[in-house]
């Protein structure tokens, strides 16, 4: 069966793959992020590829823009069935140095984001009677990490808002989980590699059980699965996907 997906954060890393397995399956997929002109090029090479795809830029933070890119979402596909929120943002401060600012910023984008996302969206799959949530936190959040307190604090926020919803909606057919993921190779992950400011690749590797990075598609497979019709009686779970890591 076709369904309606949201994805954000589907202009890089993750949100790309898992925009790519539900357009695969032949869901309508709508992909948001913050970077227009990356979204669109994603958007662009799923409708090549026969999808039926449309792109928002939208800032995950900015409730209004958000209401209104779900509302012409439902115009243009559909009422939502299935979020996958990606959107997020890193940073490496020590606690002492991190500013009110920064601090805001990163709830702002990672926890109050999801929020503003999931609340657009539920409606639909009350009105539906049927649903499929996945938020992507961090093992961070698992495990505890030096130098990114507020990150770890904003996953920390979305896994607990996973697992209050997952009760909270379970009577009416929707499903609440969330990945958190170890070590995946995107973007993210490189650039505080490339700055120093996480172990070299070799050392994060070795550190791996699986002796591997974790890949997008690892994510995404996780994703769709957990987004499916036979997941139904999965819900307010942690799954993790990161190479056998010990949390
Ligand atoms: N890569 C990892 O190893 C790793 C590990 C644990 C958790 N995560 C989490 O996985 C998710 C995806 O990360 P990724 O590695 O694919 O990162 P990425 O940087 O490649 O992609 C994140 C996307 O989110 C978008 N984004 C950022 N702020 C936004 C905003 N305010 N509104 C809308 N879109 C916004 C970016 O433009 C980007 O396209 C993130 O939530 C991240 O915290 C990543």
């Amino acid at each position: 069966m076709s369904r309606v997906a949201v994805v954000t954060g589907a202009g890089s890393g993750m949100g790309v793959a898992i925009s790519q397995h539900f357009a695969a399956r032949g869901d309508r997929v709508a992909l948001l992020d913050v970077n227009g002109a990356a979204v669109e090029e994603v958007t662009q090479r799923l409708r090549d590829g026969g999808a039926e795809a449309i792109s928002c830029q939208v800032d995950v933070s900015d409730r209004r823009a958000v209401f209104e890119a779900i509302e012409t979402v439902r115009t243009e596909l559909g009422a939502v069935e299935i979020i996958v929120t990606s959107a997020g943002i890193e940073a490496f401060v020590p606690f002492l140095e991190i500013s009110p600012e920064s601090w805001e910023r990163m709830m702002a984008v990672n926890l109050t984001g999801t929020f503003n996302c999931l609340q657009a969206v539920v409606p639909d799959m009350l009105a539906g009677g049927w649903g499929r949530i996945v938020t992507i936190s961090s093992s961070s959040a698992q495990s505890g990490t030096k130098n990114m307190s507020h990150y770890v604090a904003s996953k920390g926020g979305v896994i607990a808002l996973t697992k209050a919803l997952a009760i909270e909606y379970a009577p009416h057919g929707i499903t609440v989980n969330t990945i958190p993921p170890g070590f995946i190779e995107t973007p993210m992950a490189h650039r505080p590699i490339e700055a120093g400011l996480l172990p070299s690749m070799e050392e994060l590797i070795a550190r791996t059980p699986v002796g591997r990075a974790g890949t997008p598609d690892d994510i995404a497979a996780a994703c769709a699965f957990l987004c499916s019709e036979e997941a139904g009686y999965i819900t307010g779970q942690l799954i993790g996907v990161n190479g056998g890591w010990y949390l």
